[in-house]
């Protein structure tokens, strides 16, 4: 059973608060009247792009979650692979990408279709933000399994998720990572009252990769900014943000 199936465990795991992150958006790329998030999940950031009257279409492959998007005025989702979309409302001021859900595109080829096809849905001048870690395939890499994030999230009712989220492998000449998430509800009591555990394959991808991909689809890489944790600012671009672990927000902007 696939995390994105068991879209009420994602939803409650995910529940944070996404305001702070969404001003942040919008204070960083300019006037923006729409956006398009691929991979949009439950479309957790609708309510708070809607809120501040930025109309949100999302494009997302799995059913359940989109059964779990909120409906309202201002939301329209798509149910399409997020390689080759028709999203309604085209040309879009911004697109959006949290929590590196572009490198479930594992090869190149898709990597380079996605990008390609969020650019025509962007107006020129317009950008899309991704949140992604830096990899670097070929120089040494001691952290090359790790946690990627283990969080509780406790829920109205008294349940809490308890999420983990971490790299077991890679496959340096494939660029890819194994990946394994584990989310558990459990009672009040601590009793586990159900679990989704899964592994996938994620591409990782290096700072040249993402400069090559960012030239080849019509975009130009107008900054890097540090993750959420440390206040989101801008830091210099290149192979030093590379095997850390850390999450990256990437503002590329559409030529
Ligand atoms: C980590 S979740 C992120 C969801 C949402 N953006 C969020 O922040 O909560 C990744 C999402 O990507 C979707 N996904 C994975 N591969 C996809 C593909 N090739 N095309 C479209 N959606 C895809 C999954 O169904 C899942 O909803």
């Amino acid at each position: 059973m696939s995390v994105y199936d068991e879209a009420d465990l994602y939803a409650a795991a995910f529940d944070w608060p996404v305001d702070d992150e969404v001003d942040w958006l919008l204070a960083t790329v300019g006037p923006v009247a729409s956006v398009l998030e691929p991979f949009c999940g439950h479309a957790r950031f609708a309510p708070a792009f809607v809120a501040r009257h930025v109309r949100y279409v999302g494009v997302d492959r799995s059913l359940a979650m989109l059964a779990r998007v909120p409906r309202r005025d201002g939301v329209i989702v798509v149910a399409a692979d997020a390689r080759d979309f028709e999203a309604p409302g085209a040309p879009f001021d911004l697109a959006w990408c949290p929590v590196n859900s572009v490198t479930h595109l594992v090869d190149e080829p898709a990597a380079l279709a996605h990008l390609v096809c969020v650019r025509r849905h962007l107006r020129t001048g317009g950008a899309y933000v991704i949140e992604i870690e830096f990899v670097n395939h070929d120089g040494p890499w001691p952290g090359a399994g790790h946690d990627k994030g283990h969080w509780s999230m406790p829920g109205p009712d008294g349940t809490t998720v308890v999420a983990a989220w971490r790299r077991i492998s890679c496959d340096r000449a494939a660029r890819t990572g194994l990946e394994h998430a584990r989310f558990e509800l459990r009672s009040p009591d601590g009793t586990v009252r159900r679990v989704v555990d899964e592994q996938y394959v994620m591409r990782t991808w290096s700072w040249s990769d993402t400069q090559r991909l960012a030239a080849a689809s019509g975009f130009a890489i107008e900054s890097v900014h540090d993750h959420r944790a440390t206040g989101r600012l801008p830091v210099d671009p290149g192979p030093h943000l590379e095997n850390d672990g850390v999450n990256r927000y990437v503002v590329l902007r559409a030529l």
